[in-house]
């Protein structure tokens, strides 16, 4: 990476737009000759500009920009913003979009991730970046502008912004019309932090493609009909069955026929509520399961014998991301436990948190045995990541969910492209949190060329 260089900008009335003087040590930094054309770039606004040597002493350190063109960059008076030089082109930035979806309420423009997405353009602004968060649908493709929303002293503040360099995909939701305006805003030439989310059934068709990861993933399948499903739990006594496309614990059921029992226990979740029942046949099992199942494509899967603590499943989330260097890099790693009576440890499904090391003491006393299971969990999530990124293009940052089952082998149970960092909240790891929100940010500079 490039040294990280942050001017101040200073804003001049009378000075023609097409004017940008820098103090003569920026532009020995950047490369620059003295007097030149140079292309200013500020996110996919691109501007001729001749570029003047400012040569007083006291003036170290600086950009004086007309204050027209300024505003209209979003680029404020005296304040610090990152530059980047590559031939004749100069960058200012870079310009970040974190993309989620919109809120009525007006303290909360992004509902329940908008505290976590303050704290990003909070740490974006503290690298230099012209950063704001938007809705997919207030972009004007007309003037190539976007209706967002930046983080002043005084709260959020509404305003138009140039086209990002970067993206950050934060929504939640897919649809059809979505995915086109990514392609769209991708054509313009915007790279996004993150693919598209990716299903259940391919993440596990990529990562089988890994020799290396193949041990520590439970068997899966697609369920074609519920014969198939029938053979699996014959084969593993107990499965969880999974929607490809779902996420947050939602709609997940457990299934177990103890040997000799002719009749299969299910478990599952329905707006919060454990729904717990018992089908004397297949047949009777797929229609007990219609209300929770639907018509969607679901994946069936061996259950792990998890973890417990006092009855309650315990898994791992590890975040891996990656920061300026483009580097994969394990953030942070905690344990969720489940609820009472839950198939499922999300912390949105009303798990907690709690430290993986309490856990790993608590359940395998022998020193060496915790460090040999903290080094897999690490070689798994980052080899998932790896994996993963080489099918579905590059990624900045993964949420995996491991299990570990009670010999203390590990598990790979999910990937995940729109990770929550929450429980490294629940469980007081604040600089793990700091540090979860920095990393994206600095990946966009990354990504943008900086
Ligand atoms: N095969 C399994 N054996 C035991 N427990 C499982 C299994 N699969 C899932 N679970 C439990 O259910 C939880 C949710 O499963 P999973 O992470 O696959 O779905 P999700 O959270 O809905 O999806 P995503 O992680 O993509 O948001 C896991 O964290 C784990 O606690
Ligand atoms: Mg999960």
């Amino acid at each position: 990476m490039k040294d990280f260089i942050m001017p101040v900008v200073k804003y001049r009335s009378k000075q023609d737009e097409k004017q940008l003087i820098m103090s003569s040590d920026l532009v020995a930094h950047l490369g620059m000759g003295e007097e030149q054309n140079i292309k200013l770039q500020v996110g996919q606004t691109h501007m001729n500009m001749d570029l003047k040597v400012n040569a007083a002493e006291k003036s170290r350190n600086t950009i004086i920009i007309n204050a027209n063109l300024a505003r209209k960059l979003h680029i404020y008076p005296n304040r610090k913003y990152a530059v980047s030089g590559r031939g004749t082109i100069i960058q200012i930035g870079p310009v970040v979009g974190i993309m989620a979806e919109t809120s009525r309420i007006s303290k909360k423009p992004f509902g329940g991730q908008s505290f976590f997405i303050k704290q990003l353009l909070q740490s974006g602004q503290a690298l230099g970046q012209i950063c704001f968060a938007f809705s997919p649908f207030s972009i004007d493709w007309k003037s190539k502008s976007i209706h967002g929303y930046s983080w002043g002293e005084n709260g959020w503040i509404q305003g138009h912004f140039p086209l990002p360099d970067v993206i950050y995909p934060r929504e939640k939701a897919y649809s059809p019309v979505k995915l086109n305006i990514r392609k769209k805003l991708e054509n313009m030439g915007v790279r996004f932090l993150n693919p598209a989310l990716v299903g259940k059934w391919q993440t596990y068709r990529v990562i089988t493609q890994n020799p290396s990861l193949v041990p520590y993933i439970p068997d899966t399948r697609l369920v074609n009909s519920f014969s198939q499903v029938d053979r699996m739990i014959k084969k593993y006594n107990a499965v969880y069955l999974k929607p490809i496309a779902g996420s947050q614990g939602r709609n997940i059921v457990r299934v177990v026929k103890k040997k000799n029992d002719t009749s299969y226990q299910y478990q599952y979740q329905l707006n919060g509520r454990l729904i717990k029942g018992s089908a004397s046949s297949l047949a009777q099992l797929r229609s007990c399961l219609k209300p929770v199942m639907g018509n969607r494509t679901y994946i069936a899967q061996k259950q792990i014998n998890l973890l417990q603590s006092a009855g309650n499943i315990i898994d791992v989330r590890i975040l891996v991301q990656k920061d300026h260097s483009g580097n994969w890099d394990v953030t942070g790693m905690a344990c969720r436990v489940g609820r009472p009576g839950s198939i499922t440890s999300n912390i949105s499904a009303g798990g907690s948190g709690r430290k993986l090391e309490t856990t790993l003491k608590e359940k395998f006393p022998d020193k060496e045995k915790q460090q040999e299971i903290i080094e897999r969990l690490r070689f798994v999530a980052v080899e998932a990541c790896r994996t993963l990124e080489g099918t579905i293009g590059p990624c900045g940052e993964m949420g995996v969910d491991i299990g570990i089952d009670k010999g203390g082998k590990v598990w790979f149970i999910e990937a995940n492209l729109r990770p929550a960092r929450q429980v490294f909240t629940l469980i007081g790891e604040k600089n793990t949190r700091l540090l979860s929100v920095k990393r994206p940010m600095l990946y966009c500079r990354y990504l943008a060329g900086f």
